[in-house]
């Protein structure tokens, strides 16, 4: 059983130090949120298995870190300058702001038809570069990035030629990305500061680019289902064309199940990413060579042209790319919901179960002292803590009684609790709690770091096999 709705989330995130409302003590900033101490661990979890899923478990896949701040001429040539924009209309009864796209014709706060006309507006942040520079100096205006897409493609042959790489090959890159969306809002879901994880996969021009995208949909559900999320709710969304982006020929949203307490269907679900085929729009509009009939060059700034050299076939060409677009906050919320449960106790009381996969658990074992008034018991348990510290992320707590202890590591997600009681001071062995089933098993000490790597492994959802691609590597 999910959340049933991102607002018991909401509650849920700041009661537990998940995700707090960002700038709070001075009445909050709309759409910013801050990760608390077990928000920064899960989403790390999350961004960990990304990376080791498509890094290291692949071979044709690099990693990188690029700039946030690039030279405003990327997004010249990326397009993002002139059509990176929604469309804005204002209300002209209660005054609010709206996206035409989102509203059909009528104000969402009074309901009101009076609109202005739509007009663009673009939602690259901007920045002044430089101590000296006047506000309004055009040479000295930057722009935080809107997708770190951009600093993949225009490391495109840096990557290639360091890392000896052929075609076909990806880079990925997890960071910060920026968009001065006109409607924030829904928790996590829209936000103007929001964290990427974008793989740019170059291949041949003549691959089959539609069936490739397929291929990264359904690598992507079994990486979603690895998470703990169910499948039940994820469903493709076909980008009709005339919504593609700029770049784009065919793209395939993976939508999660958000809303499930609203009633139509269709309005359930929002973009946890997209995968998109974005041809070799970007390599070609970064590159010096490309020219018009006149032969006059396309990119007269470049100082490079991005094509590749394939020596096998002697051909020179603009790779294409498949891009999987992903975003961290937008995984943390689906696996946040789906990771909600509720079950009763033997009093009758109702507790909330966060039933994380172990890989993404923030804390893994909770080492509980049964009486914190004992030094011994206290000193034995700590001394559990720290031994296991090494081989998993273990925390100590004495904070309450062992019934609100417990409770609180279920509503946190601890997969296993560890009692440390009068008995193991004699007989060297702890209870270990499972948070899913509630059963316990006494284990001896000396045999509790490798008792609760296994448990977790075997509680684990199947992690997805080493990906592959129907292209020759
Ligand atoms: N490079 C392609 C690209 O950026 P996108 O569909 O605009 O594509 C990719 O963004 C993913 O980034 C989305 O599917 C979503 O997960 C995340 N994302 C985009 N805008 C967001 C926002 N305002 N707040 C939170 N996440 C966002």
């Amino acid at each position: 059983m999910p959340a049933p709705n991102i607002d018991t989330i909401v509650s849920l995130a700041k009661r537990r130090g998940f995700v707090f409302p960002s700038s709070e003590i001075y009445g909050g900033l709309g759409s910013a949120w801050d990760y608390g101490p077990l928000g920064v661990e899960l989403s790390n979890n999350i961004k960990q298995s990304w990376w080791r899923w498509l890094v290291y478990d692949r071979d044709d896949i690099e990693g990188l870190d690029s700039s946030i701040i690039l030279n405003r001429l990327v997004w010249k040539y990326s397009g993002h300058e002139t059509t990176f924009h929604d469309p804005l209309v204002d209300c002209r009864e209660c005054k609010t702001r709206l996206r035409a796209d989102k509203i059909e014709g009528k104000c969402t706060n009074c309901g009101s038809t009076n609109l202005t006309e739509p007009r663009n507006f673009n939602m690259m942040f901007r920045t002044i570069l430089g101590a000296a520079a006047e506000e309004d100096d055009p040479a000295a205006l930057a722009y935080l990035r809107p997708e770190t897409a951009q600093g993949i493609f225009i490391n495109f042959l840096n990557v290639q030629t360091a890392m000896r790489r052929k075609i076909p090959f990806g880079i990925a890159q997890i960071g910060k990305s920026f968009r001065n969306e006109i409607t924030p809002g829904n928790f996590i879901l829209r936000t103007r500061e929001f964290e990427q994880m974008e793989m740019e996969y170059f291949v041949k021009p003549d691959a089959e680019h539609l069936k490739l995208v397929d291929e990264w949909v359904e690598q992507y559900l079994e990486w979603f289902k690895s998470l703990g999320i169910s499948s039940e709710n994820l469903h493709l969304h076909e980008v009709p064309a005339e919504e593609l982006a700029h770049y784009s020929k065919r793209t395939v949203d993976i939508m999660y199940r958000y809303f499930p307490e609203r009633a139509e269907e269709e309005r359930q679900w929002e973009e946890l990413m997209g995968i998109a085929y974005r041809t070799d729009f970007d390599l070609r509009s970064h590159s010096s060579k490309p020219a018009d009939e006149e032969g006059k060059r396309l990119n007269s700034d470049s100082t490079e042209d991005l094509s590749y050299f394939d020596e096998a076939t002697k051909q020179r060409f603009y790779p294409h790319v498949i891009e999987p677009a992903a975003g961290v906050n937008r995984t943390l919320l689906a696996v946040l919901m789906d990771a909600y449960s509720e079950k009763t106790n033997d009093k009758g009381e109702m507790r909330v179960i966060l039933k994380l996969s172990p890989q993404l658990a923030p804390i893994k074992a909770a080492i509980l002292p049964l009486a914190k008034n004992k030094p011994e018991i206290v000193g034995m348990a700590k001394a559990i803590k720290r031994s296991l510290q090494p081989v998993l992320r273990a925390v100590y707590d004495d904070t309450g009684g062992i019934g609100k202890l417990y409770a609180r590591q279920d509503e946190i997600g601890t997969p296993m609790c560890v009692t440390v009681d009068h008995q193991s001071l004699e007989d060297e062995a702890v209870t270990v709690r499972d948070r899913d089933t509630w059963e316990q098993e006494r284990v001896k000490v000396a045999e509790l770091a490798d008792y609760l790597q296994r448990r977790l492994k075997a509680t684990a959802p199947a992690q997805p096999v080493a990906a592959t691609t129907s292209l020759e590597i």
